[in-house]
C-alpha cells in the first residue's frame, strides 16, 4: 500500500531552496525525490516547443497527462532531448506559474506525482506537496526565505549557470510570481495547517538539513 511510504513534504515560495534542502535530505535518508516544478516546467517548455497557447488549458492538461518526461541520473530528458539546463530557464519558471494555474493543468499531474511514492521513502518539493497531493504524509516542511535573500540566491545561481541576470529584475520577478502562486485558486501556495515553518533567511543549507531531520527523527521514534 503506497499509503504505508513514508513521505516528507518540503513545500514554499519560489528560490527558497527547496530543491537543495530536498535533495540532500533525500541523500541523507536514502529516499527518492519528487521534484513537482520540474513537471509544471516541463509542461510549459513543451507548450512552447508545440506552440501551443499557454491561455490553453485543454491542449495544455493534455500534454501534461502525455509529458514523455523521464529522470535519469540526476537529468531530466524529454522524449531523448535533455531539458535539465532549459527547464531552469527564468521565462520557463514563469510560464509553469501560469500553466499551474490552471486547475486541468494540476489535475492531469496528480497521478503522476503520485506515482514516485515507492519504498524506502520520498522527499517531495513543491508548493502544494502537504496540502494536495501527501495531505497524509508525516511531516511538511513550509520553507520560506526573504524576498531579498531569495533573489540574491537565485542571482547567484543563474550567474553558475552561466545566465546573465539583474537582481531588480529577478526580485521583481519572484514576487510577481509569488503572487500568482499565492492567490490562483487551485492549490495555492500556503502551509499546510499542520507544517512545520522553517525560515532559512539566516540558516546555511547544513543548519536546514540538521532542522529538517531531527524533525523527522522526532516524528518516528522507531527508525
Ligand atoms: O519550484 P519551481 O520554481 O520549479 O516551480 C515552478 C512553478 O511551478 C511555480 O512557480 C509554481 C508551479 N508549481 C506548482 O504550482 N505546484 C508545485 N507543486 C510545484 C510547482
Amino acid at each position: 500500500d503506497p499509503h504505508d511510504v513514508p513521505v516528507l513534504c518540503i513545500d514554499g515560495p519560489t528560490a527558497s531552496g527547496k530543491g537543495t534542502l530536498a535533495d540532500q535530505v533525500a541523500q541523507r535518508l536514502g529516499y527518492a525525490v519528487l521534484d513537482s516544478g520540474a513537471l509544471y516546467r516541463a509542461t510549459a517548455l513543451a507548450a512552447q516547443c508545440a506552440g501551443v497557447s499557454l491561455q490553453d488549458e485543454e491542449r495544455l492538461a493534455s500534454l501534461a497527462a502525455t509529458l514523455p518526461l523521464h529522470f535519469d541520473g540526476g537529468r531530466c530528458f524529454l522524449d531523448d532531448e535533455d531539458v535539465t539546463d532549459a527547464l531552469r530557464a527564468e521565462a520557463v519558471g514563469q510560464g509553469a506559474s501560469t500553466v499551474a494555474a490552471l486547475p486541468k493543468v494540476r489535475q492531469a499531474l496528480h497521478q503522476l506525482q503520485l506515482s514516485f511514492r515507492r519504498v524506502p521513502g520520498l522527499v517531495a518539493d513543491g508548493r502544494d506537496m502537504g496540502t494536495a497531493i501527501f495531505p497524509d504524509s508525516e511531516l511538511k516542511v513550509f520553507l520560506t526565505a526573504s524576498a531579498a535573500k531569495r533573489a540574491e540566491r537565485r542571482h547567484k545561481q543563474l550567474m553558475e549557470k552561466g545566465f546573465s541576470a539583474n537582481i531588480t529584475g529577478l526580485l521583481r520577478d519572484l514576487e510577481e510570481r509569488d503572487a500568482r502562486d499565492k492567490n490562483r485558486s487551485a492549490s495555492p501556495l500556503k502551509p499546510a495547517q499542520d507544517a512545520r515553518l522553517l525560515d532559512n533567511s539566516d540558516l546555511d543549507i547544513e543548519a536546514s538539513v540538521n532542522q529538517v531531520l531531527t524533525w523527522w527523527s522526532e516524528g518516528r521514534p522507531f527508525p
